[in-house]
């Protein structure tokens, strides 16, 4: 076996069984089913979207597109994966890789679509099934309390699933190099997306995420989505927001490059971001709260949007009004795993919920730093219409320039995001430390 994060894996599947001989024990089930999921078909069409596999699955697997297939798991039970490869002359059908979890489970190939029916008593099955397929299996449907279960045990991450997300943020930093040399060239967001798939190795719809490729105007839609194929009639700026993934695990970087027309109060802002992110990055640490950091980067925020004369006034008056919110409205980062937005970021480990702040509703995470724990720091600075002109009617007007306003819009925004893994003592910046 040629898998060089074969023995991570042995061990991340060892404390996997562990922990779900626990999980099933504590809450009374003999066995649970976990299913990959499967492609939806376009409605009235023949073919089919793209498609990922359901996080719990990549769990043990790290296969991020594996359709139609299944794990069994029992209490002291070595594992059983239902390996789905359909005689198929249309398609080739997938092949087991040369990894170290299809020799510590048991693989069982399989032509069906339909689940094997398992002997266990008390039985959950979990993923997309509807209550027929549970009925046929004779288990309870993705029963909550199990759910959450399963989903806190992703939170905490292992030595491999680490090392998967450091192999995921060097070949999207790849990517990037190669996006950011497209632009230099002059070339489109198409062009651009399409050099950020070539070097980092991937097709479109294996990405952990729709590429965020956004010049000029277009970096202040925070989740933009289109890849104009014009080449840019104006170069103010360009934001990347683009990832990969390694083994299922995901990579979640972005970038913000001033370009020739940038004016140099936007490249002084690129560089005041830049300082403020590094600064929020080094006081993750176990047991800080996420919330308070997120609060850190408005004030962090609000005095670089006063030093810079975008607002006048004191900070605090800044964040009182709105203001800072109007110009960074999504959070300072989430969790990140096999799922970019990886799950239980607003649940407390005993299952109660953490709702965001009310002023902060977008705010992802919002639970203590505990070591293990890989989440993203990403804060931003947008010029965005529509949140920023209902304050120039209102109380807040007077504290913003809204000469400079004008001045910065062709830049659209500024994001800078890195991939951080909490360790016992501090953190490691994946996302830096190959960078
Ligand atoms: N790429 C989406 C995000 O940063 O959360
Ligand atoms: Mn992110
Ligand atoms: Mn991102």
């Amino acid at each position: 076996m040629s898998d060089r994060f074969a023995a991570l894996q042995r061990e991340h599947l060892g404390n996997l069984q562990r922990f779900y001989d626990k999980t099933l024990e504590t809450l009374g089930y003999d066995g649970v089913m976990i299913y990959s999921g499967s492609p939806a078909l376009h409605f009235g069409d023949d073919q089919h979207a793209s498609f990922c596999s359901y996080g719990h699955f990549q769990h043990w697997t790290g296969q991020a597109t594996l359709a139609h297939s299944w794990l069994f798991i029992q209490p002291g039970q070595r594992p059983v994966c239902y390996f789905h490869a359909p005689d198929d002359f249309w398609h080739l059908p997938p092949r087991l890789p040369d990894q170290a979890w299809t020799t510590q489970l048991e693989v069982v190939t399989t032509r069906e679509v339909v689940p094997p029916v398992p002997k266990a008593g008390r039985l959950a099955v979990v993923g997309d099934v509807g209550e027929a397929i549970a009925q046929r299996l004779g288990a309870e449907c993705n029963p909550s309390a199990l759910l959450a279960a399963l989903d806190e045990g992703r939170v905490r991450k292992s030595d491999f699933e680490v090392a998967c997300m450091g192999e995921a943020n060097r070949m999207a930093l790849r990517g990037h190099r190669a996006a950011r040399e497209a632009f230099l060239a002059g070339g489109s967001e198409l062009d651009l997306q399409l050099a950020y798939l070539q070097a980092s190795r991937q097709r479109e719809s294996e990405l952990p995420y729709g590429n965020i490729i956004g010049i000029g105007r277009h970096a202040a839609v925070l989740h933009y989505q289109h890849y104009a194929a014009d080449e840019p009639t104006s170069r103010h700026s360009l934001l990347v927001d683009a990832g990969c993934r390694h083994r299922g695990y995901c990579a979640d970087i972005t970038r913000t490059w001033p370009g020739p027309d940038a004016t140099s109060l936007f490249t002084d802002l690129i560089a005041g971001m830049h300082a403020l992110q590094q600064r929020l990055a080094a006081a993750v640490a176990p047991g800080v709260d996420f919330v308070d950091l997120h609060e850190e980067m408005h004030r962090l925020l609000g005095a670089l949007l006063v030093e810079s004369g975008l607002v006048r006034g004191s900070v605090e008056a800044a964040i009182e009004a709105g203001i800072t919110r109007a110009f960074c409205p999504h959070g300072l980062g989430h969790l990140i795993g096999v799922q970019v937005h990886d799950v239980a970021g607003r649940t407390a480990a005993d299952g109660s919920p953490l709702p965001p702040p009310p002023q902060h509703p977008a705010l992802r995470l919002t639970r203590e730093l505990e070591p293990g724990m890989a989440v993203t720091i990403e804060p931003g600075l947008y010029l965005i219409p529509m949140l920023l002109s209902p304050l120039e009617s209102g109380p807040a007007g007077r504290l913003v320039d809204w000469g400079l306003v004008d001045h910065l819009a062709p830049h659209g925004g500024i994001r800078i995001e890195d991939n951080i893994v909490v360790t016992p003592d501090s953190a490691r910046n994946l996302t830096a430390e190959i960078e």
